[in-house]
């Protein structure tokens, strides 16, 4: 359908600009797609490059107050430049020379720590100070104060994940600085918090009240092995144990609740026989997993134009949203990391159909009504006026994508960020 020049309807949408309007109709497509359309990719994050960085920064750029910490972001390559590792989660790897400290401070932002390799560095969460070694899965939920030290002659690094770009989106961020050092420079090979708190299905009395994170501050690798290996050893004694065959799985929880261990971020530990794959899942929001040991490969999403196979070599990071994923592995140990305030907020039941629009029809094939011809769309430069996409009132381009379908650009401005090839790639699904 070519549209006609109409200089009233032109008038009226400069309008609209010139008093910061914004009508739906143009926009509806891009604030309300048919299935989620991240901007976010995967992408995959080596700890043999990470780690040299790392270092370098550790010769380089001194810690202390004011940039607080010496912590690398994982800036995801379909975001535009903006240092998030998916549109909901921020990760880092944290370097911390030998004798250094980290001063105190808090914000509202909830954040975890897992340890890829070391030890000798205390965290000290609300003068609780928390041994970190090797494996384990730390906490510290928003608005407590933390510092950290190492006690050792060596460096030591780890991954951090918060939740900055949530708390960003939603304007609920606040900081304050806390002592230049750490409010106790102990040493205890076991916090105050887990001597309270970690011990199998008991519940201090003191402590019946629900928590919105969890009081246990650091899940350690010893807890997290045992309970894998005992999965798999049921397993092999014939009792269902394994979410699925080879695949040995565990959620950290919140003992309070039962539920997750913070409010917007949910954390598992996944292990693979040797030879084992999961299942395909579909899935909403993002996750960020980190491989703490072995090799497995992750199949890239169907959408894409050939099956990409990342693999992971024992120390790599992938971040980014993954609709489909399904993990083969060697034998295979990693942390999984999601935003759990996504699963939430989806509809229920959970649609079952894929998750990239390239899997679905046509956009013309979608299911949205086509739109009345009494309502108007927008000018466009007639040199691009070819069709309208009766999904949301974008243009069909022309083009088709790889397997075929019609690809459709927004009405909306183009974005003026350079986009990756990976970014490209994933136009079909995000035009
Ligand atoms: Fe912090």
């Amino acid at each position: 359908m070519t549209i006609e020049p109409d200089p009233e309807l032109a008038q009226l949408y400069a309008d609209f600009e010139t008093e910061h309007l914004n009508p739906l109709w143009t926009q509806l497509g891009d604030l309300m797609s048919m299935v989620p359309m991240s901007k976010a990719v995967p992408f995959v994050w080596k700890w043999s490059t990470l780690y040299p960085l790392a270092q370098r920064a550790g010769d380089l750029v001194p810690v202390g107050r004011g940039g607080e910490r010496r912590a690398i972001a994982l800036a995801n390559p379909g975001l535009g430049g903006v240092p998030y590792v998916t549109p909901t989660l921020w990760a880092a790897i944290q370097y911390l020379g030998p004798k250094e400290t980290a001063p105190e401070h808090r914000h509202a932002q909830n954040a975890f720590r897992f340890v890829v390799e070391g030890e000798g560095v205390w965290t000290v969460v609300n003068g609780d100070p928390v041994a970190m070694r090797r494996g384990d899965f730390l906490l510290t939920p928003g608005w407590n104060f933390h510092g950290h030290h190492n006690e050792t002659d060596r460096p030591m690094a780890w991954l951090d994940g918060l939740d900055i770009p949530f708390v960003h989106y939603t304007d609920t961020g606040f900081f304050e600085f806390g002592s230049n050092g750490v409010t106790d420079e102990s040493t205890p090979d076991i916090s105050r918090s887990e001597r309270l708190w970690a011990h199998p299905g008991l519940r201090p009395l003191v402590g019946l009240d629900r928590q919105t994170s969890s009081p246990i501050a650091c899940y350690r690798w010893d807890h997290t092995d045992r309970a894998l290996d005992e999965q798999l050893a049921l397993e092999d004694e014939g009792h269902a144990a394994t979410p699925e065959p080879g695949h040995a799985a565990v959620r950290y929880t919140n003992p309070t609740t039962g539920g997750d261990v913070m409010p917007t971020i949910r954390a598992e530990f996944h292990r693979l026989r040797a030879g084992a794959h999961t299942r395909a899942r579909r899935d909403v929001g993002s996750t960020v997993f980190q491989v703490f040991e072995g090799q497995g490969r992750f199949p890239a999403p169907r959408h894409r134009t050939r099956r990409r196979q990342g693999r992971h070599d024992r120390r790599a990071v992938l971040g980014g949203v993954v609709p489909g994923h399904r993990l083969r592995g060697r034998p295979v140990r990693l942390l999984r990391c999601a935003d759990h305030r996504a699963p939430a907020l989806a509809p229920r039941p959970h649609p079952r159909r894929s998750l990239t629009s390239c899997d679905l029809p046509p956009c013309a094939r979608a299911a949205a009504p086509p739109p009345s011809a009494s309502i108007p769309t927008p000018p466009v430069p007639s040199s691009t006026a070819t069709q309208t996409c009766p999904r949301s009132w974008q243009i069909l381009t022309g083009r088709r994508c790889p397997r075929g379908h019609p690809v459709c650009r927004s009405t909306s401005p183009a974005p003026t960020t350079p986009r990756s090839s990976r970014a490209r790639a994933r136009s079909c699904a995000s035009a």
